[in-house]
């Protein structure tokens, strides 16, 4: 049996003890946006250190960060002149709310058929402990030819505001040849998928106050500006009737995509009946003269992510709110600028409030796009997964956001390779997240091939 064989036959006989391991790591409730849970984030990073120091790294820790830790883990490779591997992921999960909506409680993982149910079964604890225990395997089965380094942050939902500091304090420690990023996803899973092209987000928050507190509607309606109506009337006026966004200068720094660009899409599996099913809304709806995957890919977009105002209990309740907020993102494409698109939509938006109420903003995160085509050590997992698919693989520009590969770009000088074994209906960001098991199963199998590979 090869080297690479006896790892992946590890990994089979080993399977129950690691999805136990796995089932444990998903139970830790690590909601990064939460407060009440700074507690479980330190346990999940503590669960992922403990592990690490099970399996024999060579160091394994927890750095503190002003708010949520890093976990560092290195293992040393066989040989001297070894190249190193970082690889990149984050132990957070979004909130699982709305809670009601989960058939099996999202920290409480449930095997349903081939699926996996828990929040951040897919994004991405499964991604994480999907190279963690393709490294187990290896390390059991024989020598390692390559330097593996791991850094796990706990901020990525919340847009990782420690990051970029940790990297560059730590720079030295972090020194790699290749960094792989499983945070992204294949297309289907019968295609393995490598991630060329990223989008880029900004994200803020828009208050509309009126009155100093709700009043009766009866007695002040139609004498006094109503925030929720006026913030309406504001969020009908960001998109055109074409579905393009309608603040002025959005897409000047936008380019024309060449035929070329549009037929290499194109050539891409994607169909409108499986959006429709992912998604299980009734139309499809987007900006006219693109298809889907220009559209989720290469179109920029504006999208109100969450709406409050008013009493939204059970029953009625007849007032004028005191105040209506909204919060709101845009995705980003090659080479919108994610600080220039907030001030004009900031500038933009303040130009449409009337001055029968008050306006304020809150900034939250933002993040460049990213193109990832030409990242170090790409052939050897193009090689992995074809071995494993026996496919080849394809390469997509995918339309969520990634900002931390920008930040190791920049400070270690070193492209990352994003790609994962998530899948389009895996719900992530959802209530029901879950993960197909005999795709991950086959993603294991591809990263052992990955780091065997480095043995020439
Ligand atoms: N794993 C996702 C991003 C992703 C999903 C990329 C599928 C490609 C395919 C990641 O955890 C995420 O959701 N990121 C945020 C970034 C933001 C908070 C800065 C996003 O895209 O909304
Ligand atoms: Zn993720």
């Amino acid at each position: 049996m090869s080297r690479t064989q006896q790892a992946i036959q590890e990994f089979e006989n080993t399977i129950q003890e690691k999805m136990r391991a796995f089932e444990a790591f998903l139970s830790i409730p690590s909601v990064s946006s939460d407060p009440a849970k700074k507690a479980s984030m330190l346990d999940a990073a503590n669960y992922l250190k403990t592990y690490f120091e099970g399996i024999g790294m060579d160091a394994a820790a927890v750095y503190p960060t002003d708010l949520h830790p890093v976990v560092f883990a290195e293992k040393r490779a066989c040989k001297p002149d070894a190249k190193t591997v970082l690889i990149y992921g984050h132990y957070d999960v979004q909130p699982p709310d709305p809670l009601d909506a989960w058939t099996t409680p999202a920290f409480e993982p449930n095997v349903r058929g081939d699926y996996l149910y828990a929040r951040g079964a897919s994004d991405m604890k499964g991604q994480i402990v999907s190279v963690i225990f393709a490294l187990e395997s290896v390390l059991k089965t024989g020598d390692l030819p390559v330097n593996v380094k791991f850094i796990l942050e706990g901020e990525e939902e919340i847009g990782s505001p420690h990051f970029e500091s940790f990297v560059r304090d730590n720079a030295d420690l972090l020194e790699c040849d290749i960094i792989l990023n499983p945070d992204a996803g294949m297309i289907d899973k019968d295609h393995p998928t490598i991630v060329n092209g990223l989008r880029g987000l900004v994200y803020f928050e828009v208050r509309v106050d009126g009155p100093k507190a709700d009043l009766h509607s009866g007695l002040f309606g139609g004498n006094i500006a109503n925030p929720a109506n006026e913030l309406a009337k504001i969020i009908a006026q960001l998109h055109n009737p074409d579905g393009s966004v309608a603040i002025p200068g959005f897409y000047d720094r936008v380019r024309v995509m060449s035929d070329e660009e549009r037929r290499e899409i194109a050539r891409i599996p994607s169909s409108e009946e499986e959006f429709l099913a992912v998604t299980g809304s009734p139309a499809l709806y987007g900006e006219q003269g693109y298809t889907i995957l220009e559209r989720q890919g290469v179109r920029p977009t504006l999208d109100v992510n969450g709406l409050y105002s008013g009493y939204i209990g059970e029953g009625s309740k007849t007032i004028i709110p005191a105040y209506a907020f909204a919060k709101i993102s845009c995705r980003l494409v090659p080479y919108q600028q994610y600080a220039e698109i907030y001030d004009l939509a900031e500038k933009y938006i303040r130009s449409l409030v009337p001055p029968t109420v008050k306006v304020s903003f809150i900034k939250h995160s933002g993040g460049p796009y990213y193109f990832a085509d030409d990242a170090p050590g790409l052939e050897n997992l193009v090689q992995a997964f074809k071995d494993t698919w026996q496919k080849d693989v394809i390469f997509k520009r995918e339309g969520g956001s990634i900002p931390v590969a920008t930040v190791m770009q920049e400070i270690l000088g070193v492209k990352s390779i994003l790609t994962g074994v998530s899948l389009p209906d895996d719900a992530i960001h959802s209530p029901n997240e879950h993960l197909h098991l005999p795709t991950w199963h086959k993603g294991v199998q591809a990263y052992i091939r990955f780091l065997t590979s480095f043995d020439a």
